[in-house]
């Protein structure tokens, strides 16, 4: 079932729960072999706003999708009880990113059949190439056997989340991303994302796999091909001709600054400590608001004006090369017309 059941008109809501993480990815800025702050998010305070959530739900007939990220979701302590009730008293539909090395017993995997909508497992590449970046051998194998043991207990079972894999296109894997989309569809995997190497949280990464300007324009013309076997193979390929436009103008180290990305109306970040905005960029920034703030409905539906007004008044330092995938269209479907994806078109 394609991930449009959740998006398009629903608002999501992206959620860090924790800081701590299990892996030391050479690319990311929550590596367990990084000095940071590793706090954990208020099982108490998500409870409270998922309440809310579930009156602005009633209220506003609109289905509501939240997504847990970390760090590793899976190391924050009330992570399956939260999303039990998020999924079965709030009627919310529950979504979480996870490395994939997570409890392995099939009580485990039952509590997950049960109470989440979606999984997202990132796989960056073959197996030498996920372990490497991922610095840890077996992760790959882990995480593979973890997709397909799901995937068999959905068949079985009827119901479950659907399966996504995101992957980080980088210089070394891009050239492998239809072997990739080829691999994960034959172990049930139904939709596939991506996103570029970010460099501020590890620079020193950056520079040597960053996507060049040939890897990102190649990219954009063997997607439409590829998503279009991938489908045929049960795959759904995610992302926008307008994402692979700003992807392609990031890799010739161009900046795009959005002016007005309609913040708060569809989607909604919330950093640990519970500060909210209209993407990360925003949320921590010290322009985000605290979720304790929010109290009722129409609070929530105030967002959108309160942060154009701020935003009207001063442009924020993030929008001037804007971090938000979901704006961009990681979760469009390219599939419907795939020939438009090669036209090349400016970004605002
Ligand atoms: C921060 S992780 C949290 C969830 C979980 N720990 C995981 O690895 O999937 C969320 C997503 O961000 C991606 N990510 C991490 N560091 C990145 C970077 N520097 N650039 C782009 N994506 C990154 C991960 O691959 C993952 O798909
Ligand atoms: S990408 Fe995920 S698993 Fe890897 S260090 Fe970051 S948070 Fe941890």
């Amino acid at each position: 079932m394609p991930s449009d059941r959740f998006r398009g008109k629903k608002l999501v809501i992206a959620w860090r729960v924790t800081e701590a993480c299990n892996l030391s990815c050479h690319f990311c800025g929550y590596s367990s072999i990084m000095e940071r702050t590793r706090t954990y998010a208020s099982s108490d305070l998500a409870l409270e706003f998922g309440q809310l959530l579930r009156e602005y739900r009633r209220r506003q007939g609109r289905d509501v999708l939240v997504s847990w990220i970390g760090g590793e979701p899976f190391l924050w302590p009330p992570l399956m009880d939260v999303s039990h009730h998020f999924k079965h008293q709030f009627k919310l539909h529950v979504s979480v990113s996870t490395n994939g090395i997570m409890p392995t017993s099939q009580g485990h995997r039952e509590r997950v059949i049960e109470d989440f909508d979606e999984m997202t497992f990132s796989i960056d590449g073959r197996a030498e190439f996920h372990d490497a970046v991922r610095n840890g051998s077996g992760i790959y194998e882990k995480v593979r056997s973890t997709i397909i043991r799901l995937s068999e207990l959905k068949s079985k079972r009827g119901i479950g989340p659907l399966i996504r894999v995101n992957t980080i296109l980088m210089h070394d894997n891009v050239h492998h991303f239809e072997r990739l989309c080829r691999t994960v569809a034959k172990w049930g995997v139904e939709e596939l994302t991506f996103n570029t190497l970010g460099g501020q949280d590890r620079p020193e990464f950056f520079p040597a796999n960053t996507l060049t300007y040939e890897d990102a324009v190649s990219f954009q013309q063997e997607l439409p091909r590829i998503s279009k076997q991938m489908a045929s193979l049960g795959l759904r390929i995610h992302g926008s001709r307008k994402y692979l436009d700003k992807i392609t103008a990031s890799a010739m180290g161009m900046k795009t600054p959005i002016h007005n990305c309609a913040p708060c109306r569809n989607f909604l970040f919330i950093d640990v400590n519970g500060f909210l905005g209209p993407c990360s960029g925003l949320a921590n920034s010290g322009s985000g608001i605290s979720v304790r703030e929010i109290k009722f409905p129409e609070d929530l539906q105030a967002l959108s004006p309160k942060f154009n007004y701020d935003r009207s008044k001063k442009m924020p330092v993030a929008c001037g090369d804007c971090p938000s995938t979901e704006f961009f269209g990681k979760f469009a479907d390219p599939i419907e017309n795939p020939e438009a994806m090669l036209q090349c078109v400016s970004i605002q």
